[in-house]
């Protein structure tokens, strides 16, 4: 892709006054591997490849521009619908950046955990996500959330019938359920919500991320696919948010 082209508003771009404010949390929905890697006739698979080294280009922007939080939406629990070929690509690409990446993240002071059904890519897998979340526990510079096999609306539902259980057994009353006892049951309990969720591809919908922490968040929608984002994309970003005005419901002063 040539010049950083988003699809926003002018005034989007250039800022208001209240400006430079950095999120704290960054959540990133990196959309676009297929058909960066159509529109050079690879497979996929090469798509996703490239997409990884974006996500190398991401965490050094995050620390840069002094981001806390940053969550990646790397595999949705819709994502297992693909061709069982794609998913045995993404299933290899996870396994070699987990074994591969990890030591640079924890020497790069990043905190990495994984969101959503991680049981599901098998015990050896999982293994070495809990390897991951182990050895970078006591780092904080970043904090990396890796969603993989998420889906928000499963969270939800996990969430719920947790929350049912423990008031069938008596140990909550389920009148005294509040958003952060709710909070308190999803896989991000204790995290800030994310103050921007980036999209990239064009695609302008959340596709079952995040729903219930993105209650507030600021959402940019950018057409570059997701390898070419860079450091200007992510400025680009972080400009946009910088000129948006968050009210959360009040009246604006
Ligand atoms: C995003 O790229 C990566 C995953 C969803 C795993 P896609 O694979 O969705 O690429 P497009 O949207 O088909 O271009
Ligand atoms: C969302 O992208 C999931 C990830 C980026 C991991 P998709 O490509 O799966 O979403 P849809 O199908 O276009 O909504
Ligand atoms: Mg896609």
């Amino acid at each position: 892709m040539s010049a950083p082209k988003a699809l926003l508003r002018a005034n989007e771009i250039s800022g208001s006054p209240a400006g430079e404010a950095v999120p704290r949390h960054v959540a990133v929905i990196m959309d676009g591997n297929g058909r960066w890697a159509a529109a050079r006739g690879l497979p996929r698979i090469a798509g996703h490849r490239a997409g990884a080294e974006a996500v190398r280009r991401t965490i050094r922007a995050c620390v840069d521009a002094g981001v806390e939080w940053l969550t990646i939406y790397a595999f949705s629990s819709e994502n297992w619908r693909r061709p069982a070929a794609e998913v045995a690509d993404l299933t290899g690409l996870l396994r070699h950046y987990l074994r591969h990446e990890v030591a640079e993240l924890d020497r790069g002071g990043v905190r990495v955990r994984f969101i959503g059904e991680r049981a599901r890519f098998g015990p050896s897998m999982t293994a070495e996500i809990e390897a991951a979340e182990l050895r970078t526990a006591s780092n904080a510079r970043l904090n990396l959330n890796i969603a993989l096999s998420y889906g928000a609306r499963d969270e939800i539902v996990a969430a719920a019938r947790a929350l049912a259980a423990d008031a069938a057994a008596g140990l909550i009353d389920p009148a005294a359920i509040a958003e952060a006892a709710f909070a308190n049951r999803l896989t991000t309990a204790g995290q800030p919500d994310p103050d921007l969720i980036i999209r990239t591809s064009g695609e302008q919908r959340l596709s079952n991320f995040l729903l219930w922490q993105s209650a507030y968040a600021e959402l940019v929608f950018l057409d570059v696919l997701w390898p070419d984002f860079d450091a200007a994309q992510f400025t680009l970003a972080l400009e946009a948010y910088a000129g948006r005005e968050r009210r959360f419901g009040a009246r604006p002063v």
